[in-house]
């Protein structure tokens, strides 16, 4: 069971072909090609795979999941411990992201019924871009920051 094909693949893993020659493309996955030029997969694909759509879950992108599966030696397939340190990392990340969409959600509250569209204080008006100088992103967001 060391050389699957990539139906059996998508189907074990619950995604759809296009699914495994994308992250393939992105360097998440490797195959090979059998003598009827077939693509091919080691088993351990099956927990790679299983990983990647985890991580997903998690609203990784597949760049910070292709870092993470890099900095494994040898570029491994995560085992279990991997997984751990994988997924504490990630779980800051998460964090972040939900500390951020709350920090949305309070300024969006704010910005129902009010109509004002201030440059100085609304959180989502920035006409012509003239905060970009400021920096990167949601300028007035991000300065709300704890
Ligand atoms: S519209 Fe008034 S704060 Fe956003």
């Amino acid at each position: 069971m060391n050389d699957l094909s990539v139906g059996f693949v998508a189907k074990r893993c619950g995604v759809n072909v296009s699914a495994l020659h994308f992250y393939e493309q992105k360097g998440l996955i490797k195959s090979w090609r059998n003598q009827g030029n077939q693509r091919r997969y080691s088993k351990d694909v099956l927990r790679r795979v299983s990983v990647i759509k985890a991580a997903q879950q998690l609203g990784m992108s597949l760049e910070s999941i292709k870092n993470a599966f890099e900095s494994l030696p040898n570029s491994r397939t995560p085992d279990k411990d991997d997984w751990e340190q994988l997924s504490k990392a990630w779980q800051q990340d998460l964090d972040e992201r939900i500390a951020y969409m709350q920090r949305l959600r309070d300024s969006l509250t704010g910005c129902i019924g009010c109509g004002c569209l201030s440059m100085k204080s609304c959180p989502i008006y920035n006409p012509d871009d003239e905060l970009a100088a400021q920096g990167p992103g949601p300028v007035i967001l991000n300065r709300k920051k704890t």
